[in-house]
């Protein structure tokens, strides 16, 4: 019996369902077109199946942050989703007011409405708890006119924001199918993985997965962690390599020097259980051409993993029975250093271990080498993935529990 509600619990047939879900997608910079939607691809089943129970669906999302250049309407998203479904969607450039209300009001069985950005609405990124968000206009306005919620955002799922917790606190709520799978697959493999578990971190960040990598590792969740791209750039100067100039300050535009520190007590910790990179690639003259750690400091990027380092993963990993991939190798976009990511992903997707994929930048490496179908489990989560994957409670998911505790009803 698990703690939340699912659509197993509950009976939508002719119920006008609130469905928030986490379409927060990649977008050009210059035409706005989405790049990739793989997040909504992941949300078809729970739509599907609200269609087939004829329920009334009404979807809301967000997109980007108040003041952030991807912080659009939802009008893309809204035909993208039609596209994939072969149903029309109705894109309502309104969250709560009377057009909304309307809309919502005249819909059918088996009709999809989707509501505009609701980032639109200010008080929806404020940090409160399920009742005070509850009280908030966006709840107040629209939970009337609905039957019950049901959240399938697990992507945002670490957000304490109003529309993905405050109707918790006044309808009858659910997860989606997403939801619920993420959450099932996610907790085996965090509670109880196959052993041995092994976790790569790579990407174009390391700041935030210092801690990730700590935790991980203190919780016995992963047995190794390989590290390569800039996670792997921060480990090595941190133990006093020199990388050259250009490759430093990269890792000071995204870091903190004291975070140095902070890799170090890791390294201290668990100095055995982490392996670092021991050949890269480098552009030279636009050809691609491997240096080894001697070589250090270069003058020019690293820009992927080298052979040697690929090798001796690749023979780490084939003794895994989980493994973990957040983040590519290198910079797979460009075909002189997709190397690393290529060997690695390739070799793990055909492995039999059991893969978890998560990020947008790793499901994205994961699809442009077409190996999605081999992946065990791609997740659609960034944040919460990092925030679960460490053990840490998703707020909404708690949301989610004390609504079923409470027998939330609906009153009005
Ligand atoms: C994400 O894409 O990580 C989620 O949609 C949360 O978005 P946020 O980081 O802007 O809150
Ligand atoms: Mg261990």
């Amino acid at each position: 019996m698990k703690e939340y509600n699912t659509l197993d619990d509950c009976n939508v047939e002719n119920k006008t369902v609130l469905l928030r879900v986490d379409f927060n997608l990649p977008l050009d910079k210059k035409t706005f077109e989405i790049l990739d939607t793989t997040r909504i691809k992941l949300v078809l089943p729970t739509i599907k199946e609200l269609i087939e129970k004829n329920a009334k669906i009404v979807i809301l999302a967000h997109q980007g942050r108040q003041g952030s250049w991807d912080f659009i309407s939802m009008e893309k998203h809204a035909q993208a989703l039609q596209d994939l479904i072969g149903t029309k969607v109705t894109f309502i450039d309104d969250i709560y007011g009377e057009k909304a209300k309307h809309a919502i009001q005249q819909i059918n069985n088996k009709e999809i409405i989707f509501l505009d950005n609701v980032r639109k609405f200010s008080g929806e990124t404020e940090k409160k708890s399920a009742q005070d968000h509850a009280k908030s206009d966006l709840v107040q306005h629209l939970y009337p006119l609905v039957d019950i919620f049901v959240n399938d955002a697990f992507a945002a799922a670490h957000r304490a924001q109003c529309s993905l917790i405050g109707f918790t606190a006044v309808l009858p709520s659910y997860a989606g199918r997403l939801m619920e799978k993420e959450l099932s697959t996610l907790e085996k493999v965090v509670k109880n993985p196959e052993k041995p578990c092994l976790f790569l971190f790579g990407g174009a960040k390391f700041s935030d997965v210092i801690v990730t990598i700590d935790r991980v590792l203190a919780q016995n969740t992963a047995d190794k962690v390989l590290l390569t791209g800039l996670p792997a750039n921060a480990f090595l100067k941190a133990q006093g390599i020199n990388l050259g100039e250009k490759n430093e300050s990269a890792l000071l535009e995204e870091g903190k020097p004291e975070q140095f520190n902070d890799i170090n007590a890791v390294l201290k910790r668990f100095s055995e259980d982490i392996y670092l990179p021991e050949d890269f690639a480098i552009a030279e003259h636009e050809t691609r051409k491997e240096i080894t750690l001697e070589d250090l400091p270069t003058e020019h990027n690293l820009f992927d993993i080298g052979e040697k380092t690929i090798e001796k993963f690749i023979k780490i990993l084939s003794t895994a029975n989980t493994v973990f991939l957040s983040g590519p190798c290198g910079v797979f976009e460009n075909s002189l250093f997709q190397k690393g990511t290529k060997k690695i992903f390739e070799f793990v997707a055909q492995s039999e271990a059991f893969t978890i994929v998560g990020g947008g930048h790793t499901v994205a490496a994961v699809e442009q080498l077409n190996l999605r179908e081999k992946i065990s489990h791609i997740s659609s989560g960034g944040g919460s993935l990092e925030k679960f994957m460490m053990g840490e409670k998703l707020v909404v998911v708690e949301a989610l529990k004390e609504s079923k505790k409470k027998q939330v009803i609906k009153y009005s």
